[in-house]
C-alpha cells in the first residue's frame, strides 16, 4: 500500500473512531490544535463520495474481491436526506457495478418512486459490502468489519437525515448481532447520530408478499420523519 493511501485510511478510520464516539454520547478524545488542524487538512483526501470511490480503488483489502466482477460502490445523490442500506450486490449487481438494479432492486424503485413519491435518484442507495459475496451467501464478520468503515464514510460525506436499512444483515450489522429484523423492523433506532429505521429486505418481500404491509407502514414513518405527506388511506 502507498504511504499516502495508508495514511488517509489512519485518518478516516480515526475521523471514524471520533464520530463513533459522539454517537454514544462520549466526548471526542483531546488532541491539540495542530493535530486538529492536520485532520482537518488530511480529511480533504476523502471529502466527496468521488474522493471516497478512488481513495477505496481496485480494493483487494477482503476475500470478496476475488469473485467479484466489479465493485458496487452505490448511487443517488451525494445530498440525499434518506439512504437505503442493503446487504450485498447480487450477480445482477455485480455485472452492472450498480446497487440494487436485479428483480429486489426493481421493487425498491417501485417503493421509492410510487409509495413515497420520490425519485430513485435522489435517495441514495448503498450495501453493507461493496462486492458480491460467491453464491450470495451472507458477507461474514471479517468482510463487513473491513467493508463498513467505507459506508460510514459514506454517511458522513452524505449526512442524511433518514437512513433505511434494508434486512437482517443491514440491520445485524449496524445494530449488533442481537438485532432481530422480525421483531424490531417498524421502530426507530439511531446510528451515527441519524435516525435509522429498519425494514425488511425487498427480497424477503419478493418471498414474502404479505410482508409488504409493514414495510409500507415502516415507509410512512419515515416519509412522516421527512415532513413528506403521506397520503390518507395510503
Ligand atoms: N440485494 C442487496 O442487498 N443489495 C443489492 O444491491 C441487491 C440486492
Amino acid at each position: 500500500m502507498k504511504p499516502g493511501t495508508e495514511l488517509a485510511e489512519i485518518v478516516a478510520h480515526l475521523k471514524n473512531l471520533m464520530a463513533f464516539d459522539e454517537s454514544i454520547g462520549l466526548d471526542p478524545p483531546r488532541v491539540t490544535s495542530s493535530v486538529s488542524r492536520y485532520l482537518e487538512g488530511a480529511s480533504g483526501i476523502v471529502r466527496t463520495l468521488e474522493d471516497l470511490r478512488s481513495h477505496i480503488g481496485d480494493c483487494k483489502r477482503c476475500k470478496l474481491s476475488r469473485g467479484r466482477k466489479n465493485l458496487v460502490f452505490g448511487e443517488g445523490s451525494s445530498k440525499a436526506r434518506l439512504v437505503f442500506v442493503g446487504e450485498a450486490p447480487g450477480r445482477e449487481e455485480d455485472l452492472a457495478g450498480r446497487p440494487f438494479v436485479g428483480d429486489a432492486g426493481k421493487l425498491l424503485t417501485k417503493m421509492i418512486e410510487n409509495g413515497m413519491g420520490l425519485k430513485r435518484e435522489e435517495v441514495y442507495i448503498c450495501n453493507i459490502v461493496k462486492c458480491r459475496p460467491p453464491n450470495n451467501r451472507d458477507p461474514e464478520k471479517d468482510e463487513i468489519a473491513t467493508c463498513i468503515p467505507f459506508l460510514k464514510e459514506q454517511l458522513r460525506i452524505i449526512q442524511p437525515e433518514v437512513i433505511c436499512a434494508l434486512g437482517r444483515v443491514a440491520g445485524q450489522s449496524l445494530m449488533g448481532r442481537g438485532f432481530n429484523i422480525t421483531k424490531e423492523r417498524g421502530r426507530w433506532v439511531s446510528y451515527m447520530n441519524v435516525p435509522l429505521m429498519p425494514t425488511f429486505h425487498p427480497a424477503y418481500l419478493l418471498r414474502y408478499p404479505a410482508a409488504k404491509r409493514q414495510t409500507w407502514e415502516d415507509l410512512k414513518e419515515i416519509m412522516r420523519c421527512l415532513g413528506l405527506e403521506v397520503k390518507k388511506n395510503a
